[in-house]
Parts: C-alpha cells; sequence; structure tokens
C-alpha cells in the first residue's frame, strides 16, 4: 500500500515523479505529495489529498522550482485520514528534509511522545511524520543522511520502506526497507527508485531489489547498499521484462478493460517455452527444490482474494495430477492457527504482487518450520519470490486495475504447470493425459479470445441490471472458485452484496436467499464432464428457477439442456473439465466492470481499496 518513487539525475524530476505516482497509484489514491531539492529554492514541496490528478493539476497551475532529485508518495491511510496535512512527504530538520513512508511504524507512540517532551511539533496525525522528525534531527547532529536514516531505522519497529531526500544534499537519495517493497531502477547517469519496477519501467529496464533491512544511498552515478548494521552488500541487478507501454492505458477507457483484453495473452505468456506439444513440463526453476518429488507428502497454498480462488482451482488438479493431498488456506489464518507442517510440506504462496504483507508472513513462517516454500508470482523483485525456495513467475504483465483479472488466469495455468510438473516427476500422469491437457492448454489463448468477445453482451446485461441489489453464484468443482471469484469482483467494484456458493451446498441454507427476481450467475460443467456433474447442477438451476431465480447459465456450447431454465446463456467454448473455468471467469470479469461503470464508479480504483496491501 502507497507508492513510492525517488529520482536522481539530469530530467525535470517532476516529470519523472509524477509519471511514476501515475503508474503506482493503484497502490493507494487517498492522497499525493511530491519534494524537490532544486539548486536555488533549497527544498520544495507539495501535497494534496484525494487523487494524483488533484495535485497534478495544482502544480499545473502552479509549477514547483525546477530540481533534479525528488521523492513522490501516493497514499492509502493507515495511521490519521486522508487530509492534506497526512498527505506525504513530511519534514524534519525545520523543513530542510522531506520523508515518505510506506508501511507502519508500530511503536511511533512511544517515539511521539519522547519527540514531543523535546519540543518537537506534529503537523498531521500520521507515524510517518515521527521518522520524518528524527531522521531530521539526526542529521542536524552529524550532517550524513544515510548514517542519520541507519541511527533512526534501529528504533522502528513494524514495517516500512522509507525515503529522505535533504536541501542540503542535491544530487542524493537514501532510502530503507523493512518488510515493505523498494526497488532501484538503474539508468545512464540517472537512479530511480520505486516500490516497484512500473514505477521506472518508461526509463530503465535494469534494477535491484533491495533486500530485508538494507538502506541505500542512490546518486545520479552511484548506488550503494548497506544493511541496517552498516555492513556493505553488493545487489544483483536484473532485467525487467515488462513493456513499458504495458503500464499504460493505450486507448482504453479503463486499466480494467485493457488487462481483460489481456487475458489470452497471459495465459500465453504464461504457458511460453515451458509446456511442449508432447504435454512434458519443462520448469527448471523448481528443480533443485522439488526434484522428483518423492520427497513432498503435502501441499499447502497460502495466498489472500483473488489469488486464493487461482490456489483453489490449482487444488482440484495438482491433487489429481500429482496424488499429493493439496490444501489452500488464506495467508492471514495459516500461521495463527500453528499448522503441523515440516520439511515434507510444500507451502506454494500464490501473489500477482509479490508483495502481500499476510503472505509473505505465511512464507516466513513455513521457511522458519523447514517447510519447502514455492511463490507464485507475477512481479520481478518482489519479497516473496525473493525469500521462497523457488520462483514460478506468471507472464501477466503488469496488472494496474486494482481488481485482478489477467494475473488470476495467469495464476491458474501456473497452478497447472505444477500440478503436471509434479505428476509427471512423480511418475503419475501418464504420457497420453499430459499431451491432453498440453492440447486443451495450447488452445486456451484462441478460446479466451472468443470469451473476451462476449463484452457486448455482457455490457447489455449489466446496464439492465444497474440497480440490482444482490447477486448470487453458483459452481461446482473447479467452477466453486470461480462462483466466489465473480462474487468478488462484484462486490469489490459495484458495491452490491454478490456471494459465491458451491452449488451442492444449496440445499443446506443458501437456497433460502433466493426470492422472486434473485439473479443468480451458474457456471455449468459440460454434459461431456466424466464426473457426470453437469446434471446436478442443471437441478440446482430447475430449483431455483422454480423459487422465481432469474438464471444466467455460463454453459457449453450447444448444452441444450440449461436451455429451457436460464433467462440467458454464455456460451462457452467446447473444452475440458479444467480449461472451463478459465474461460467461464472472462465474462464474470466483464460483468463486475461493466456493473461498476452502468453505476458510474471508479473501475480502476474502487472505494478503499489498493492493489498491494502491504499491511497486515
Ligand atoms: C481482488 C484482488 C485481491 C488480491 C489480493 C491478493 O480483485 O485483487 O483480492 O487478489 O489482495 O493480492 P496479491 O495477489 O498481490 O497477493
Amino acid at each position: 500500500m502507497c507508492g513510492i518513487v525517488g529520482y536522481v539525475g539530469e530530467r525535470s524530476s517532476i516529470e519523472v515523479l509524477l509519471g511514476g505516482l501515475r503508474r503506482l497509484e493503484y497502490r493507494g489514491y487517498d492522497s499525493a505529495g511530491v519534494a524537490i531539492v532544486t539548486p536555488g529554492n533549497g527544498l520544495v514541496s507539495h501535497k494534496r489529498s484525494g487523487k494524483l490528478g488533484i495535485l497534478s493539476d495544482d502544480l499545473g497551475h502552479n509549477p514547483l522550482a525546477e530540481g533534479h532529485t525528488g521523492i513522490a508518495h501516493t497514499r492509502w491511510a493507515t495511521h490519521g485520514g486522508p487530509t492534506d496535512e497526512n498527505a506525504h512527504p513530511h519534514l524534519g530538520d525545520g523543513g530542510k528534509l522531506a520523508l515518505i513512508h510506506n508501511g507502519i511504524i508500530e511503536n511511533f507512540h512511544e517515539l511521539k511522545q519522547e519527540l514531543l517532551a523535546e519540543g518537537e511539533e506534529f503537523l498531521s496525525q500520521t507515524d510517518s511524520e515521527v521518522a520524518a522528525l528524527m531522521v531530521g534531527r539526526s542529521y542536524r547532529e552529524h550532517g550524513n543522511l544515510t548514517k542519520a536514516m541507519q541511527e533512526v531505522v534501529s528504533r522502528l519497529e513494524g514495517a516500512f520502506t522509507l525515503l529522505v531526500v535533504h536541501q542540503d544534499q542535491p544530487g542524493v537519495v537514501v532510502g530503507a526497507r523493512r518488510n515493505s517493497p523498494l526497488v532501484v531502477g538503474l539508468g545512464e547517469g540517472e537512479n530511480f527508485l520505486g516500490s516497484d519496477v512500473a514505477a521506472f519501467v518508461a526509463y530503465t529496464k535494469k534494477a535491484m531489489a533491495l533486500g530485508q533491512d538494507q538502506i541505500v544511498t542512490l546518486r545520479s552515478t552511484e548506488v550503494s547498499v548497506i544493511t541496517f548494521d552498516g555492513e556493505p552488500v553488493e545487489a544483483a541487478p536484473f532485467d525487467i521484462d515488462w513493456d513499458a507501454s504495458a503500464a499504460d492505458k493505450g486507448g482504453w477507457s479503463s486499466f480494467m478493460a485493457k488487462e481483460i483484453s489481456e487475458e489470452p495473452e497471459a495465459v500465453a505468456n504464461t504457458l511460453r517455452g515451458r509446456l511442449g506439444d508432447d504435454g512434458l513440463v519443462a520448469l527448471p526453476e523448481l528443480d533443485a527444490l522439488i526434484g522428483d518429488g518423492s520427497a513432498i507428502n503435502r501441499i499447502i497454498f497460502v495466498a489472500c482474494g483473488t489469488a486464493s480462488y487461482a490456489s483453489m482451482v490449482g487444488l482440484y488438479a495438482i491433487e489429481k495430477w500429482s496424488g499429493i493431498p493439496v490444501g489452500v488456506e488464506l495467508s492471514h489464518e495459516f500461521r495463527y492457527r500453528e499448522p503441523a507442517i515440516d520439511e515434507h510440506t510444500l507451502v506454494v504462496s500464490v501473489s500477482q504482487s509479490g508483495e502481500t504483507m499476510d503472505t509473505l508472513m505465511a512464507v516466513r513462517y513455513a521457511a522458519e518450520r523447514g517447510a519447502k516454500t514455492l511463490s507464485i508470482c507475477n512481479t520481478q523483485g518482489a519479497t516473496i519470490p525473493r525469500e521462497s525456495g523457488a520462483a514460478l513467475y506468471t507472464h501477466a504483465g503488469p496488472e494496474v486495475a486494482v481488481a485482478s483479472t489477467k494475473a488470476f488466469l495467469a495464476q491458474v495455468v501456473a497452478c497447472y504447470l505444477l500440478g503436471m510438473y509434479l505428476g509427471q516427476a512423480r511418475g503419475l500422469l501418464s504420457t497420453k493425459e499430459s499431451a491432453a491437457l498440453a492440447d486443451d492448454l495450447h488452445k486456451l489463448p484462441g478460446q479466451l479470445e472468443e470469451m473476451v468477445k462476449t463484452g457486448p453482451r455482457i455490457q447489455e446485461l449489466a446496464r439492465w441490471m444497474a440497480d440490482t441489489r444482490s447477486v448470487l453464484y453458483l459452481g461446482r468443482h473447479v467452477g466453486y472458485p470461480i462462483a466466489l471469484e465473480g462474487a468478488l469482483k462484484l462486490k469489490e467494484l459495484a458495491y452490491i452484496h454478490a456471494e459465491g456458493f458451491a452449488a451442492g451446498e444449496l440445499k443446506h441454507g443458501p437456497i433460502a436467499l433466493i426470492e422472486p427476481g434473485q439473479i443468480v450467475f451458474v457456471i455449468v460443467p459440460s454434459p461431456r464432464d466424466p464426473m457426470s456433474l453437469h446434471s446436478k447442477v442443471v437441478s440446482n438451476i430447475q430449483e431455483i428457477r422454480a423459487r422465481g431465480a432469474r438464471v444466467i447459465a455460463l454453459a457449453e456450447q450447444g448444452d441444450a439442456a440449461v436451455l429451457p431454465f436460464a433467462d440467458e446463456v454464455i456460451p462457452i467454448p467446447l473444452t475440458s473439465t479444467f480449461m472451463e473455468p478459465l474461460l467461464a471467469v472472462v465474462p464474470l470479469h466483464i460483468f463486475g466492470m461493466e456493473l461498476a461503470g452502468a453505476k458510474g464508479l471508479d473501475i480502476d480504483q474502487p472505494r478503499n481499496l489498493a492493489k498491494s496491501v502491504t499491511v497486515e
């Protein structure tokens, strides 16, 4: 949560900083601010509550003095409401130093009391201002910004990324991180800092992730890193494989519309080079961790929200193909129930951002107890993959809209690759089965293109339902997590009551919710499905129709059995059981987006949310 940008170089820093904030605004959008060290006017800064556009407009009318060193912040409020005063940067050393912060300083209250007793005055209700005043005081003492930062971080508890600039140190930005992300962008005669690479990918494709408890001192031609204890660190650079334009909206009305249109490509990219036509899976990045799979007797997925639903789809596949028992847990519940895990447990975290604090903590907990840890992640250089035993990257490209769409599909595909890899390593998945799955998976991108084309029809449905107050989703087997995902998208985007149920659970309670006019989306398994779940779900449709529900069925093309009972049928191309959820989810993503649009809501930045939840 909160987006952070830093810059030192030849360019006008305001342009770089506002551009970076625009690309990071999905991380928080309660308020925004910038601070620049100028050659003639010392430190200048401006901050405003509200979205980034408000700050940009202000700066358009009253530009700040030019400078080549600066920091900028977009906020998701934790301590103190989203007001101008609580926006970052916060100032220290009598206004000569500016600081921005992402995270929560847990011991800020006692530090604040200390500072108040020493006569410091606070202008905000934030925990962050404590750090600004402390770094300012320490800098006054010995005139070294890196040392000041080092002194202060040793007193802070909690999660933080901090960036500071000082007017007496033009050409220097100092950053520190503990439990919150910070990545360095390495340019020619210029360097960058960002909460993630999206902040600077327009300028450089070379980056370096800062490790836990490290401090970076950034100059235009030099980047030096030390630990909180002052030990020098050699950090390895990596190449960013995102296209700079990928983080731009292009001609689309919203990032979410663009990202849904990229769902076929996200799947194709995640498969690329990993799955032969014969069905053999090559994932060399997992070989050292997993070997022949014989040392693993249990798999536990840890994830939150949409990523947990992708994991649930993965559960059905991986358990079936590898014969290993699989469980899925919400990251924030996992470590508090003291799970019985050991070196034979593979804990797989799934996270688009790779920074979700709850998931990171679950991974650390698992590693401390000797479990093998594997990260399925979409963001290079993020903390979770770096702290895991191995990383399987999804290649969905940058996801900017707060609600996750294309990353979900890429996560499911990565889970399938993992399941096939384990099934093959353990000799349980036959050559014939592998080849059939490969065939289905390779067909997916083309079939997903067809699903994306359902857009105009779904838009009509959404317009027709703009006043709806409640929508239910039913699914079974791999369709069940899709029902949960459809409901989550509607809640977070359109702010209406939505719930997903396992269709088999209907008669155990939820059917009481059905009254005339209740809209229910039903994900119908294929009539060719070997488990014969089709007829059971069709019976469920009849049961709810008999009680007045309006049914929108997502059913296989030509499935005549649902036609008499559905008000609308969205056809799904012919495929196999495990591919159907990937196809069925597309219209549900579109529906969430279109209903939000029909209600005039902000599609990319729904209220109260932030894309990367880096606080617990
Ligand atoms: C919903 C959504 C969230 C995220 C969740 C985990 O549309 O985006 O539920 O899936 O916050 O985020 P990551 O995948 O970054 O760990």
